[in-house]
């Protein structure tokens, strides 16, 4: 008897047919009448479920019938082909133990759940299909990057979690302190004594790998970290979370435009391996997620991404005759309502805006000769908005040590990041892009809760 997964079926059909196969799964769905019965079962390997059917010649046919959903069972019987059913094969029981009943009140009966419900159940949402596309394809998406990168060479650094700077200097941070009472972290007025604390010092979640990556760029040439990211934003959007997952390439001897090929390259083979290695999952989410899916995503491989400037945006969304919530102006940051309508109106697909007034981005990135803006890059694509945010970053000491000021920032707490300067620092270029947002992306799923295993928002964190 061999044991197989469901997955193993459906690829190697062949393989197996007419066999006896061994498979156990959890219950989707129990039929039966007086002689026979029907059993859906789901392995977790693969999207699709395998059809059983049992007869009343088992000697535990009644118990059989009465499976809860959920229930655990193990099945040896033949994989049979059945023509003209749904499926194109079943496997006829000539065993099928019970390892596991599932309790009466399993919330997820046949019946469809709202996406909002299904989050109070994290725990179990991962059994539904719409959540198991998800999760597999995240899986498959996050290989893909690796792929991306290692292909190319690029070296993987594990930049760390708990950080003593803050890589954005937005102060969007969340403290890390120790709750050994033995260090008590605060001085004779109550105020909290970093210097007590465990490390020494004030630490926080980090926000960006970014300022840790680049040093390793100094040494490898090209590097990427791919790893948590902390944000304590006050934003309750459908796009942004308290912790989430960010891909940051850094490359060496680049400036912006290398910076924006290789988003854009890299964007493209994301997609095409998805396309290519979760065929049922994306054929899924085109089916009853976003029915536009297949379409955006071709018409993205097949097209190259816009580029424009800050101010060419700002001057073509001023040149619409359209009421934004908030006018366009000069100098302000582009809103979601901005971005899609750029993305989504104006150009209908995704578009790099680079060169943003530096008043209203990173210290760290390159000031450009006009003094006013720096060289930055946002991709922004139809449906998200902003999925990428990356930059050439500033090589010159002087005028570094002056945009950290401008800022309001300590150098003393950048001293090693200051050093990268003048221990033979060149042009380099590096960016974020978010992963839940690619994953956003990738399904039409709408809201970044439905994309992340266990969300963590403001005033949630239940699992
Ligand atoms: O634009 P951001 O803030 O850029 C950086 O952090 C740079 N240090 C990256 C770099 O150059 N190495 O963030 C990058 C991306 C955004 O474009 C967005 O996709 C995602 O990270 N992101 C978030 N995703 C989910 N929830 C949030 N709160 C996010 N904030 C940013
Ligand atoms: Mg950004």
């Amino acid at each position: 008897m061999k044991l197989v997964t469901v997955k193993e079926i459906y690829r190697e059909t062949d393989l197996f047919l007419n066999q006896k196969v061994e498979l156990s799964g959890w219950v989707r769905t129990v039929r039966t009448s007086k002689a026979f019965g029907f059993i859906e079962i789901n392995d977790g390997s693969f999207f699709e479920n395998i059809q059983v059917v049992f007869e009343e010649s088992l000697d535990n046919f009644l118990e059989i019938g009465k499976l809860t959903i959920s229930s655990a069972i193990r099945i040896q019987g033949e994989l049979v082909s059945s023509p003209g059913a749904k499926q194109p094969f079943e496997v006829k029981a000539e065993n099928i133990e019970i390892l596991a009943l599932s309790a009466a009140d399993y919330p997820l009966q046949k019946k469809r759940h709202t996406f909002e419900y299904l989050r109070t159940i994290a725990h179990l949402r991962p059994r539904t299909n719409t959540f198991a596309a998800v999760f597999r394809l995240r899986s498959v998406v996050a290989y893909a990057i690796h792929k991306f990168f290692q292909e190319k060479g690029y070296v993987y650094v594990h930049t760390p979690i708990i950080t003593g700077s803050d890589a954005e200097g937005a102060g969007e941070m969340f403290r890390v302190t120790a709750l050994d009472m033995a260090l008590p972290p605060k001085d004779e007025s109550g105020n909290l004594d970093f210097a007590k604390d465990f490390f020494g010092r004030e630490t926080s979640l980090t926000v960006s790998g970014q300022l840790n990556v680049e040093t390793y760029c100094m040494a490898f040439r090209n590097v990427y970290t791919f790893g948590p990211t902390f944000r304590a934003e006050n934003s309750n959007t459908a796009r942004h979370a308290a912790e989430f997952w960010m891909i940051e390439p850094e490359i060496a001897f680049a400036d912006l435009s290398d910076n924006m090929n290789l988003a854009e390259e890299m964007m493209k083979f994301v997609i095409q391996y998805a396309l290519d290695n979760a065929p049922e999952e994306m054929a899924f989410f085109n089916k009853f997620v976003d029915k536009t899916l297949f379409d955006r995503l071709e018409n993205i491989l097949s097209s190259e991404f816009v580029r424009v400037t800050y101010t060419e945006a700002v001057e073509m969304l001023q040149r619409e005759n359209v009421k934004f919530e908030y006018p366009v102006c000069w100098g302000m940051d582009l809103q979601t309502e901005h971005e899609r309508y750029l993305t989504e109106k104006i150009f209908k697909k995704p578009v790099f805006v680079s060169d943003y007034p530096k008043d209203i981005k990173a210290f760290y990135m390159r000031l450009n000769d006009d003094n006013k803006t720096v060289a930055a890059m946002d991709l922004l694509v139809p449906g998200v908005g902003e999925i990428i945010g990356g930059s050439q970053r500033e090589e010159r000491l002087d005028i570094l040590q002056q945009r950290m000021q401008e800022s309001g920032l300590n150098a003393e707490d950048y001293w090693w990041y200051l050093d990268l300067r003048r221990y033979g620092g060149v042009k380099h270029a590096g960016y974020g892009l978010g992963f839940e947002r690619v994953i956003m992306y990738l399904t039409g799923m709408a809201n970044i809760r439905d994309v992340i295993s266990f969300p963590r928002t403001a005033n949630s964190c239940e699992f």
